[in-house]
């Protein structure tokens, strides 16, 4: 496996290869990283892995400088995992000038949900994933559906700016406890990580709801909410949205998600349920 640190590296070998997946990471690799890896090598010739913790899309106070950078172990699970080539470049290499002067900037999407309480951090997602892509020039990409709607943001991004490559969406890996698999979850104590398994059994209820003929959205969002919240949680948000547009779910909507943000103690985790109606 190639380790790559500069583009011009990266660009010399891409031009031997054919046809190239990318999977963009910020690191600290765990299980859903990999299972990127392996739907990744499904897809092409070679696989190029990122690991780039991008601060253009963190805000004022997250956790960027905290962020878990683990670049041996994550060489070693990519080695095993059967990547091409790591490309980790230093925050030089990606940006020059000391930050980013042009940004991809996404429509509305981009200050609802993780957006409201995140304002910039889905245009720092859209421009460092176009940077990425001019790089490495993929043919096709591979994105986790557990983050729901930068996986949205890219794919519109992808049709309207006219890019030539295809998002591939991969399911959620968790953990047996339903916990949704994050390189955040190294910030629970040992009792949070046991206790985060609420939010995604908030998010099975609600589903089974659903599927039972329950449409009261409002009040379903409601009851996992308040649950949530009696538990310690502080909720962001927890919404019935149209499993495409993101759009609020209307009564009439068979494709929806569940999408839901809580902090726990200090640690704020995400996750989300596709619902499928008849
Ligand atoms: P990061 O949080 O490292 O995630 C990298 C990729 O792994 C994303 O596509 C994410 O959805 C996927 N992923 C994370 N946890 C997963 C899980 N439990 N199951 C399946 N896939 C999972 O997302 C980012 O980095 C950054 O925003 C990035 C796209 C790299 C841009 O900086």
């Amino acid at each position: 496996m190639h380790i790559f640190h500069t583009i011009t590296e990266l660009r010399s070998w891409r031009k031997q290869v054919k046809r190239v997946a990318l999977v963009p990471t910020m690191g600290n690799l765990h299980a859903g990283h990999l299972a990127l890896v392996r739907t990744a090598k499904a897809h092409a010739d070679a696989v190029v892995v990122s690991i780039f913790v991008n601060r253009i899309q963190f805000g004022v106070g997250e956790d960027f400088e905290l962020y878990p950078r683990t670049l041996a172990e994550d060489v070693e699970k990519l080695t095993e995992a059967g990547a091409d080539v790591v490309f980790a470049p230093s925050e030089t290499e990606l940006y020059p000038n000391g930050t980013q002067q042009y940004f991809v900037e996404p429509p509305a999407i981009q200050n609802e949900l993780c957006g409201r309480s995140r304002p910039g951090h889905f245009r720092g997602v859209a421009t460092i994933v176009t940077k990425l892509f001019n790089i490495v020039q993929p043919d096709v990409a591979c994105f986790g559906k557990k983050d729901y709607q930068q996986l949205a943001v890219i794919k519109g991004m992808v049709q309207d700016l006219n890019m030539d490559i295809d998002i591939i969406p991969v399911e959620i890996e968790r953990a047996d406890s339903g916990l949704a698999l994050s390189s955040r979850n190294g910030y629970l104590t040992i009792e949070q990580r046991e206790q985060a398994a609420q939010l995604s059994a908030q998010l099975r209820t609600m589903a089974e709801a659903m599927r039972r003929g329950n449409r009261q959205f409002a009040a379903l969002e409601n009851s996992a909410a308040t649950y949530l919240q009696q538990h310690g949680w502080q909720v962001d948000y927890i919404e019935v949205r149209h499993a495409q547009t993101l759009t609020k779910a209307q009564i009439s909507d068979k494709n929806l998600v569940i999408v839901a943000a809580a902090i726990l103690g200090t640690t704020r985790l995400i996750d989300n349920l596709e619902v499928q109606l008849e």
